[in-house]
């Protein structure tokens, strides 16, 4: 019988060892054995954007990239997107189970008691200039939070941690919506705890001088997307969480890391991308062009590729469709157009299929933001509220995992060797250095 483990022979030495095989790994750690003499800190393993490396167990949610499959705690997103809310996903999410009716209630009563913030968040977001980036606004506010609750420091004790989750979860709208009424230069709009949780976001963002009935159909379609992206195991942005949370710092700073991840054009900030890259396009005409510039390596196709999914992303196809029932209440957004004929084609296209690139999440979801009517720069905000219920879920089981230490990663130093320091007269003239100047910074 096979036994479940791996031989490993270091042909420098010819010494063996046998390393046992679980969940489909080997620990690394075990390569540290093969030296070569007593100075030698042993074999590591090179495996840059960590992309064959486990960096934990996690029971939260299950991706298999080339089915497109994604559950959250053993349910299939497809079954979630239509039946559930996202409170309740959020609850499954941190907690594990659905929760039953009792449950159900007083989570949200948990997370509704914690969507007002400190009067002194909203002199602090007054600082910001007129133009800031609501996700820059986002990620200092929240940063800032920690210095509101130093209760939050201590991360070890489950009571806090539980009173942390509700406060993030329940203030992430409420200061996401605080970032987009700065932008605007309106008057902030505080929560309304009798509605839904996206119900309150859509008021405390569009109300203007009479009061504001959030549109049922817009309100079920984005608490559907909030739903999608509640969690997706071990992303940048949550890598980074978990990264930054292993140093046992509060979970306001964990998040605020996360939110920076997320912010960048190859995370979350890809679905701004998408819709400025739709608009430059401008028209079905230009898509031709636009393909040769994405397969040139000039510019990249955004909203396409995962490094996970090798197939179609199973949140996009749901996306898509969710686009139309969202056009039914505000209009079609005419940037549907471009986008579908430049799935079509890409996906006939041999660059596309040879590198298994299809769309993923971020493809059809600026269409439907900007059809309801957010600015381009808030639609990364939008990933980041219910993606918080998903880091808060992975920061709770990292600190309580007790194999989890600090992370820190190993490097392969190839820089000088031991030199003498030179005097700063006697160095070489900068023009001498200007490559090497340049590649360091
Ligand atoms: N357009 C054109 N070529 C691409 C694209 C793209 N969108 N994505 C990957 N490639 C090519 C890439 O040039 C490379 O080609 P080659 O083998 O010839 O060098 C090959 O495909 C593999 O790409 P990679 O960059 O090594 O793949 P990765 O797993 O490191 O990156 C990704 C994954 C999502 C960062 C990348 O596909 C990408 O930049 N996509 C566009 C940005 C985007 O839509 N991001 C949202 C991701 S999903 C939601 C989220 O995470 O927030």
């Amino acid at each position: 019988m096979a036994n479940d483990t791996l031989t490993i022979t270091d042909n420098r030495t010819g010494k063996q060892i046998e390393v046992p095989i679980t969940h489909g790994s080997i620990p690394t750690s075990a390569l540290r054995q093969f030296t070569v003499d007593e100075n030698d800190p042993g074999l590591l393993t090179y495996d840059p954007a960590l992309t064959n490396t486990a960096s934990c167990k996690s029971k939260i949610t299950y991706i298999d990239g080339d089915r497109g499959i994604l559950r959250y705690r053993g349910y299939d997103i497809e079954t979630l997107a239509e039946k559930s809310n996202f409170l309740e996903t959020a609850y499954l999410i941190v907690k594990g189970e659905l929760p039953d009716e009792e449950r159900l209630k007083a989570w949200n009563h948990n997370i509704t008691m914690h969507t007002m913030v400190h009067e002194s968040i909203n002199k602090f977001m007054d600082g910001f200039r007129y133009d800031a980036h609501p996700m820059g606004i986002l990620m200092g506010t929240i940063a800032a939070l920690s210095t509101f609750y130093p209760d939050a420091k201590d991360v070890q004790d489950l009571q806090s941690r539980r009173l942390q989750t509700r406060r993030l979860i329940g203030k992430m709208p409420t200061l996401a919506a605080f970032a987009y009424r700065h932008l605007r230069g309106l008057p902030l709009v505080y929560p309304r705890n009798e509605l839904s949780y996206t119900g309150n976001f859509l008021r405390m963002l569009f109300k203007m001088a009479s009061d504001y009935t959030p549109n049922p159909v817009i309100e079920r379609a984005l608490d559907i997307l909030f739903i999608l992206h509640a969690d997706h195991e071990q992303n940048c942005s949550t890598n980074a969480v978990r990264a930054v949370g292993s140093s046992m710092v509060d979970p306001y700073s964990a998040v605020a890391a996360g939110i920076g991840a997320l912010y960048g054009p190859r995370h979350g900030g890809a679905n701004e991308a998408v819709v400025r890259m739709l608009e430059k396009i401008g028209s079905v005409d230009n898509i031709p062009k636009a393909i040769e510039s994405f397969k040139s390596g000039e510019e990249r196709l955004m909203g396409f590729g995962h490094r996970i999914y090798k197939s179609y992303d199973p949140r996009g196809k749901i996306i898509k469709k969710l686009a139309y029932e969202v056009f039914e209440v505000t209009g079609k957004n005419p940037l549907i157009d471009i986008a579908l004929e430049l799935e079509r084609i890409a996906l006939q296209d041999d660059y596309f299929l040879k590198r298994k690139l299809y769309p993923n999440v971020d493809f059809y979801t600026g269409i439907i933001y900007q059809a309801i009517g957010f600015p381009e720069t808030m639609f990364p905000v939008l990933f980041a509220i219910p993606r918080t219920a998903g880091w808060l879920a992975q920061w709770a089981e990292s600190i309580r995992d007790p194999e989890q230490r600090i992370t820190r990663p190993r490097q392969l130093y190839l820089g000088e060797a031991p030199r003498e320091y030179v005097a700063l007269t006697k160095r070489p003239e900068p023009l001498e250095r200007e490559d090497q100047v340049a590649e360091d910074i």
